[in-house]
């Protein structure tokens, strides 16, 4: 069983690292554009099997889509990341174009592949590699709501001096400033998360979600790939393995929260074949006013998409 992982820059090369870690494939295959980039990274990382005690095959390459033939999995990371001061938006032209590249290559060689789109600006590559692949839109989806949430719950593991494992909570929307972190649906082992954090801190808490890429951005010049590699591995397992996960992924609405034509993201049980279900949850009247603000903004930069007659 093998996953490529296609670019092997920040959030690539860490995504490879935590599923060779895991060991629930055989070969994890890291493809990037650059001469020796994936060679380098992965003989790098196959030198820490040895010390880690793992043993899945690392094969880096580069350009060469002839190696990542029959993946079960392709996750795509290529693209150029955000710099201090460039939003999200800023990246669709450039980053459309390699998505288009690297999702019509792949699906060449691994025609049954399921893909997960990690490459900004999010939702809209996410569509883009759809358009691109040409396959069902279960199995063409984007990760970012792991991410999101588990910088909700970090702060709040945080704030409360408490575990993270223990604080579950959802964020929808877009990968970017219009996201609805849920607090009616965040809990602490059950509790509702009102119960521990006045309303100032809650509000706080939600607004350095929202902006937090941005605040990573602001400190290391470039944007994060430790928790985004881990959750886009995350969602890789949740595959593999058949877990029915149940996470926030972006995928395409069509009717769903009566949004149509739209990648957005939104709660859906992830196992084997992908997308088993898109659930929908109950939205209050402040709640639906956010998402749909949301909706209205990725549904924007997908009509800049549209108009530069990608496809
Ligand atoms: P990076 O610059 O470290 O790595 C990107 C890699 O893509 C480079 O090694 C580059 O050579 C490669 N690449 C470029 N064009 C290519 C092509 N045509 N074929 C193969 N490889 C190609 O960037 P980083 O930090 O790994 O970020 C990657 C992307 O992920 C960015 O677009 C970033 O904004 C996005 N991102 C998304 C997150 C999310 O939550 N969805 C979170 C973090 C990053
Ligand atoms: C992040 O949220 C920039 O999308 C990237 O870290």
């Amino acid at each position: 069983m093998k996953i490529t992982v296609i670019g092997a820059g920040n959030v690539g090369a860490t995504c490879a690292d935590v599923i060779a870690r895991k060991e629930f494939v055989n070969e994890v295959v890291l493809l990037d554009i650059k001469e020796g980039m994936a060679e380098g990274k992965t003989l790098d990382l196959w030198q820490t099997a040895p010390v880690d005690n793992y043993d899945t095959r690392l094969t880096g390459v580069t350009n060469d889509y002839a190696a990542t033939a029959d993946s079960e999995i392709v996750i795509i990371t290529s693209g150029l990341p955000r710099k201090p001061g460039m939003s999200r938006d800023d990246l669709i032209s450039t980053n459309a174009k390699i998505v288009k590249e690297v999702t019509g290559k792949s699906v060449k060689y691994s025609p049954n592949a399921i893909f997960i789109v990690v490459s900004n600006p999010l939702d809209v590559m996410t569509y883009t590699a759809k358009l691109a692949s040409g396959k069902d839109a279960k199995t063409v989806f984007g990760m970012a709501g792991i991410l999101d949430t588990a910088r909700f719950r970090a702060f709040i593991a945080t704030a409360l001096n408490c575990s993270p494992k223990d604080i579950q909570t959802l964020i929808l929307g877009g990968h970017g400033d219009t996201m609805v972190p849920l607090i009616r649906y965040t809990t602490v082992s059950g509790i509702p998360i009102t119960q521990l954090l006045d309303k100032d801190t809650l509000d706080a808490i939600v607004a350095r979600t929202r902006a937090g890429g941005g605040e990573l951005v602001k400190l290391m010049g470039t944007s994060a790939w430790y928790a985004p590699g881990a959750a886009a591995a995350q969602m890789a397992e949740a595959i593999i393995k058949d877990q029915n996960r149940i996470f926030p992924v972006c995928v395409e609405l069509n009717g769903e929260y009566n949004v149509h034509n739209t990648y957005l993201g939104v709660p859906v049980k992830l196992g084997k074949g992908g997308i088993k279900e898109i659930i929908e949850i109950d939205l209050n009247e402040e709640e639906r006013k956010m998402f749909d603000n949301s909706k209205d903004a990725v549904r924007g930069v997908m009509d800049v998409l549209d108009e530069m007659k990608f496809f």
